[in-house]
């Protein structure tokens, strides 16, 4: 597979990019929330680790319903998490460091303490204030029903009513209440907030539910189609709510704004759409690239990440784009342990880390060095992959997810929100503030080195004894270390990685794809190879196998004579091509 190299490449299509989530990454202020200026403090870290850029999730003045998914200014940076001044050290700290960055850009809704929703709550029905959002009268004879009976994601009904009667619509929680696109103001005001950040130095852009701004609530079929479930997405771009064919207007105007700057600034689209569809909001016209999911949604299966890389190669082909890899963000529960659980395919993704989640990691057995071991492979076998790749934080100390988090402490909305069946404890389990120091041990009022020593307050989520023996300073003095194979495997990828989606399966004698007689999803080996003869084997099979004749340059595991045991990687320079 080879396709001509794009001149609209930017330097996202082939970069690493670790994800920041600031309230749990670094304390500067001893607040027991992450801050700015904490990821300046690890600048060094970061610039060690071998990435190219950094996307920080929402740190704007936020009331953290959803995590910072809630804004309530787009334009500042949360008081809690520092302050302008501390947003321009930091960007000058990390292009100083040679690493770009990405902030998220949240369209589809704002939070329910922006001025403008404010605004509409004040001016009434009919005003233009409420037009900016999406606003409607009830059903039944006094208003009293909602517009529609969709619920929303995280749970609960999608309207709130509110004091003078209206109803107004939000996908997300009642503080997350969505903008109307169809009014030029909103259209206005995120060009001037993807300029306000793009003048202070921003190289790119990560577009939260990129998929769900425009809407078509004027139709009366309302009713038969979900908001939250996301089991009826249609092919043509017809649904009343996601995927819309209208929402690309949205991204081409965007693209000018980007074009105006040199080089022009990037951007990647979170849209949780058809595979076939995903390549739309990646064109060179548009954002530039889109999350593929693939792996993060697929099972430690031959079967599953075969098929993840097939479509992920063909969406960026289709789309003149570049792949994009993920493992793991803030929404999927980590893939440490998603690869320790029983690898079951099930209808909705995750349900088996979720269903675990749910019984506070009691339902499966976790089985850690399983999980470690795969999460090691999976590792080498996205990062030899054409494209970009995301690296969650924590994924790189190998972090497992917090499964015992009482109720009471969470903070997820899902965790309030879902009830009966569909309860989840949500995603607070992948969101526990990074430890960096094994010896400054909780128990004794420490934090892993997560704040200060003479802090006020303990983490906003509490850190269990284990994440110990994941401390960052304590895998950086152990070369057998996750952290030393990512540092190892993202230095080389630099060096090895070409420019053009190029990739080509090899076919070990017969050994690769399922074994003859395998069961189901047992065994398989993948393997591939870029045009410079760098190839990545991945076996998922019992028994070891020979390597193609080369130059070993990283595995996962140690060989055993020479050979790729069960659930291990190698990275090979081949010896002919
Ligand atoms: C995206 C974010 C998620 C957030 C949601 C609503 O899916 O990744 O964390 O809760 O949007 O903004």
């Amino acid at each position: 597979m080879a396709t001509e190299k794009s001149s609209s490449r930017s330097w996202m299509s082939d970069a690493a990019i670790y994800q920041i989530y600031p309230r749990s990454f670094k304390d500067s202020t001893g607040s027991g929330l992450g801050d700015i200026a904490g990821i300046t403090q690890q600048m060094d870290y970061l610039e060690q680790l071998g990435i190219e850029a950094i996307w920080l999730s929402p740190f704007y003045p936020s009331p953290l319903v959803d995590g910072g998914y809630d804004v309530a200014d787009y334009c500042d940076v949360d008081p809690r998490l520092g302050s302008l001044d501390d947003f321009d050290d930091m960007i000058t700290a990390a292009h100083a460091h040679g690493i770009k960055v990405i902030v998220d850009i949240v369209p589809n809704h704002s939070s329910n303490q922006h001025p403008w929703f404010k605004a509409a709550l004040a001016a009434g029905p009919g005003s233009p204030e409420r037009d900016r959002y999406i606003f409607r009268d009830g059903r039944g004879e006094h208003g009293e029903l909602p517009p529609t009976n969709w619920n929303a994601n995280f749970g609960g009904p999608a309207w709130t009513r509110v004091a003078d009667g209206q109803w107004y619509l939000h996908m997300f929680t009642p503080e997350q209440p969505d903008f109307d696109w169809s009014c030029p103001e909103v259209h206005a005001f995120f060009c001037d907030v993807l300029a306000f950040w793009s003048d202070r130095g921003v190289d790119g852009f990560r577009i939260d539910v990129a998929h769900g701004l425009a809407k078509d609530l004027d139709r009366d079929d309302l009713d038969r189609w979900h908001l939250a479930e996301g089991d009826d997405m249609v092919d043509d771009g017809t649904h009343p709510l996601w995927d819309r064919n209208e929402v690309h207007e949205i991204y081409r105007e965007w693209r000018r704004v980007f074009d105006r700057y040199d080089p022009p600034r990037s951007a990647v689209a979170e849209a949780w759409v058809l595979p076939e569809r995903q390549y739309l909001y990646a064109r060179p016209s548009e954002l530039g690239q889109t999350f593929n999911f693939e792996f993060a949604k697929a099972t430690w299966t031959y079967d599953d990440m075969h098929a993840a890389i097939e479509e992920g190669l063909k969406a960026a082909i289709e789309s003149d784009s570049a792949s994009t890899w993920v493992l793991s963000n803030h929404d999927v529960p980590r893939v440490a342990t998603r690869y320790a659980l029983p690898q079951i395919k099930a209808t909705r993704y995750h349900q088996i880390a979720l269903d675990w989640l749910l019984r506070d990691g009691s339902s499966y057995d976790e089985d850690r060095e399983l999980g470690e071991r795969r999460a090691r492979a999976a590792l080498l076998l996205e990062l030899a992959l054409p494209g970009s790749a995301y690296v969650y934080q924590g994924e790189e100390l190998g972090l497992f997810e917090v499964a015992d988090i009482p109720w009471a402490a969470l903070e997820d909305p899902t965790a309030t929100n879902t009830h009966g069946p569909k309860r989840e404890k949500g995603r607070d389990g992948c969101r526990v503030p990074l430890p960096w120091v094994a010896a400054d041990d909780p128990a004794q009022g420490g934090s892993f080195g997560f704040s200060p020593a003479d802090a006020d307050a303990a983490p906003h989520l509490l850190q269990p004894a284990w994440f110990s023996d994941y401390a960052a300073d304590r895998e950086e003095a152990d070369p057998t270390s996750m952290l030393a194979l990512y540092r190892d495997a993202l230095w080389l990828r630099r060096k090895l990685r070409g420019c053009a989606n190029d990739l080509k399966w090899l076919d070990l004698d017969g050994r690769t794809g399922l074994a003859d007689g395998a069961e189901g999803a047992e065994g398989g080996v993948i393997a591939y190879r870029r045009d410079n003869g760098w190839a990545c084997v991945t076996n998922f099979g019992a028994a070891p196998v020979e390597l193609p004749t080369g130059r070993v340059l990283l595995t996962s595991s140690p060989l055993v004579d020479g050979r790729l045991a069960q659930d291990s990687s190698a990275w090979i320079m081949l010896a002919e091509l």
